[in-house]
């Protein structure tokens, strides 16, 4: 019996769409765009490689080959400008729009470029989209929305006050996208994504993810710091289910899943300490040296919640999410790709994919 999902590839891949990710040299944008070649889709990318890197648009390209490719059309551009918003919208059947300014520090650190890009470029997306009457509009919403909410596991109507200017943007994103329901009737679905990780994923600068930068320290022989005692716990979420809910909330025809938003996430709460142990476990297969280990205690981080545990019912009843991969069976594959794509000198070496 084949699953949703499957039912959805099949029919997208007898019948191609054309797809516009933003944010495609990101971590996640990549993911989509190698993804959806792979199931023959049409897809335009647009991004201005403020964190993304011309080196994931590279590795897609040499995952797919060169056949799939050629459906591949890239705009340099920034989405803080509306008519290059309006071109790359032409046309398009499904939008997944993913291009913002992570990270909760660098928000506190520079609000306004955060609110610019975050605020004012979801917003320009928002206009352009429905100007060129996309079928569907799915948008990278946060957990960090959740705030200070204390409830677990976090349900889509229980939240609490934002603690940073980044999950301001996030939850500003999902009143914007409820007013354009209301207003003009145009409908989008929000994915509040939990704690992505996977291939791609940037381990360097001070504002990379936690298991990115625990691969990359561990394998260059780096010291890895913990901030606060380690018992702070994430849902971490491997990228192929997050690529899953991105697929079903765009093709969806059920009505009344459409103007929601959906918790993107596995269902199950890791520890950093868990987190550290599991990481080092398999970067000492290939690095035995590695097992001895210990991580550095500092400082818990201003803005950063203390748990955070997703309740996934609604992305399973409204849009038939099921997440098929662990936080211990992407960690594997996440393990494989750092290690492969980590050169003896420490840097991300672009051409050895896999
Ligand atoms: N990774 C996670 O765990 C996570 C969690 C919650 C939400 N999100 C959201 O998911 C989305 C993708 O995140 P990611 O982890 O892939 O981050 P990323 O930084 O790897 O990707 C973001 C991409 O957007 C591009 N971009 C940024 N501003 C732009 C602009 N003004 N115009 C055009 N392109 C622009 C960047 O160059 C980059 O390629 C973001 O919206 C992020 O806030 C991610």
């Amino acid at each position: 019996m084949p699953t949703p999902y499957q039912k959805v590839l099949t029919e997208i891949q007898q019948n191609p769409k054309t797809w516009l990710i933003t944010g495609v040299a990101g971590f996640i944008g990549s993911n989509l765009l190698e993804t959806l070649l792979n199931q023959d889709q049409h897809v335009v990318g647009l991004d201005n490689f403020s964190t993304g890197y011309r080196r994931n648009l590279d590795q897609a390209r040499d995952l797919v080959g060169p056949e799939k490719w050629l459906r591949f059309k890239f705009f340099e551009g920034d989405i803080r400008d509306l008519p290059t918003c309006r071109r790359v919208c032409a046309e398009i059947d499904y939008v997944l729009h993913q291009a913002a300014l992570g990270s909760v520090p660098r928000s506190l650190e520079d609000p306004i470029r955060t609110n610019e890009n975050n605020i004012s470029g979801f917003l320009n997306m928002l206009v352009a989209a429905r100007d060129c009457g996309v079928k569907s509009f799915v948008y990278a919403a946060s957990s960090s929305t959740y705030g200070d909410h204390p409830g677990l596991p976090k349900q889509e109507n229980k939240i609490g006050n934002p603690l940073s200017p980044y999950a301001v943007t996030k939850y500003v994103n999902e009143l914007y996208a409820d007013v354009f329901a209301r207003s003009y009737g145009f409908g989008t679905i929000g994915l509040r994504y939990f704690n992505v990780f996977g291939p791609r994923q940037d381990p360097d600068g001070a504002y990379a993810a936690v298991i990115p930068k625990w691969f990359a320290g561990l394998l260059r022989n780096e010291p890895v710091y913990i901030n606060g005692d380690g018992e702070t716990s994430r849902d971490f979420c491997y990228i192929d289910n997050c690529i899953q809910a991105n697929i079903l909330a765009a093709t969806t025809l059920n009505p009344d899943a459409v103007n929601q938003v959906y918790n993107v996430a596995f269902g199950e709460r890791t520890t950093l300490n868990e987190l550290f142990r599991m990481i080092r476990d398999l970067v000492a297969e290939v690095s035995p040296e590695v097992a001895e280990i210990k991580p550095v205690y500092r400082d818990f981080r201003p803005g950063d919640v203390r748990h955070s545990l997703a309740d996934i019912g609604k992305a399973q009843k409204m849009i038939f999410y099921v997440p098929v991969f662990s936080v211990g069976q992407g960690l594997k594959r996440a393990a494989k790709w750092y290690c492969s794509s980590l050169t003896k000198c420490g840097t991300l070496n672009t051409k050895s994919a896999f």
